[in-house]
């Protein structure tokens, strides 16, 4: 059972001041900029305690060299990338099976791509970050990558937007577009804000729990992201499921595919 997609609301990681403040507990200093850090490192923390972060990676990966065939390195673009958790996975993953890859990692959030190249550097974590648009990824060539992906944004953008940035990351990628996100369901809805507040760290649990529940509120249907990839005349490249993976992580996001 799915309710209709509420368009208006926005999340503190997207500036909502409003929302920051509503949730900032009186008499902590903490910027806005910490609260979005707050909540990037509390779906990373998510991910952790679910094991999600090996499963997602190792997916994405298993997609890469499978399209890569021989070639090496295998590349692979993350956009929207947040705190980095996913190419910090795939980069650690791929050293275990002796995988060489050249991984890049972008956002549009300065900050958090600030944040994102110290965390890379302090952890060695081999991969380039830059700043980027997702709708917009000009300074890349045609199929520059094996595999685009797009992890927890979708909800972000509006459907005009989605349209664009699908054609960007099929185009950098060949046909290698990955879209991975909450799905808006009710199992989302009760099951995902409570993790967010229970892992979430000191200070941040309101900051997570206003975010998680937008951001399911938000969410796009599988039957709505068929729709879009239509829209974008992608139609017939992807299809739209579950994550392949076992991991739970695949009841509660929508995955958009390459066929
Ligand atoms: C909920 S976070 C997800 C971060 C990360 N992908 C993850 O799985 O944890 C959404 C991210 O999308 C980024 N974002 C929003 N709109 C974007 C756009 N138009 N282009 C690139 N990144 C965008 C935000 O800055 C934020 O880091």
């Amino acid at each position: 059972m799915v309710w209709t997609r509420d368009r208006e609301l926005t999340e503190i990681l997207d500036g909502n001041v409003a929302a920051f403040e509503r949730y900032r507990i009186p008499g902590t200093s903490v910027p806005l900029v910490g609260a979005q850090q707050m909540i990037v490192d509390t779906i990373e923390r998510m991910e952790r305690v679910s094991l999600g972060h090996t499963a997602v990676a190792d997916a994405i990966l298993d997609l890469a060299a499978s399209r890569a065939g021989a070639r090496r390195p295998v590349r692979v673009l993350e956009v929207a990338a947040g705190n980095g958790w996913l190419t910090a996975n795939m980069a650690g993953r791929a050293v275990r099976r002796g995988l060489e890859v050249d991984l890049t990692a972008t956002d549009i959030n300065i900050d958090l791509v600030d944040s994102m190249r110290e965390r890379f550097e302090i952890d060695g974590v081999r991969a380039s970050v830059h700043p980027a648009d997702v709708s917009n990824l000009s300074e890349m060539g045609d199929g520059e990558v094996h595999v685009a992906v797009m992890s927890m944004c979708l909800h972000h953008l509006p459907p005009e937007i989605i349209t664009a940035s699908m054609r960007e990351l099929h185009r950098v990628s060949a046909g290698g577009m990955v879209i991975h996100d909450l799905r808006r369901s009710f199992v989302s809805l009760f099951g995902l804000p409570p993790l967010a507040m229970v892992v979430a760290p000191l200070h941040g649990q309101g900051f997570a729990l206003h975010d998680t529940a937008v951001s399911v509120r938000r969410a796009y249907t599988p039957g709505e992201l068929e729709g879009l990839l239509n829209e974008a005349g992608l139609g017939a490249s992807y299809h739209v499921g579950r994550l392949p993976t076992r991991h739970p992580e695949r009841w509660v996001t929508a995955t958009v595919w390459p066929r």
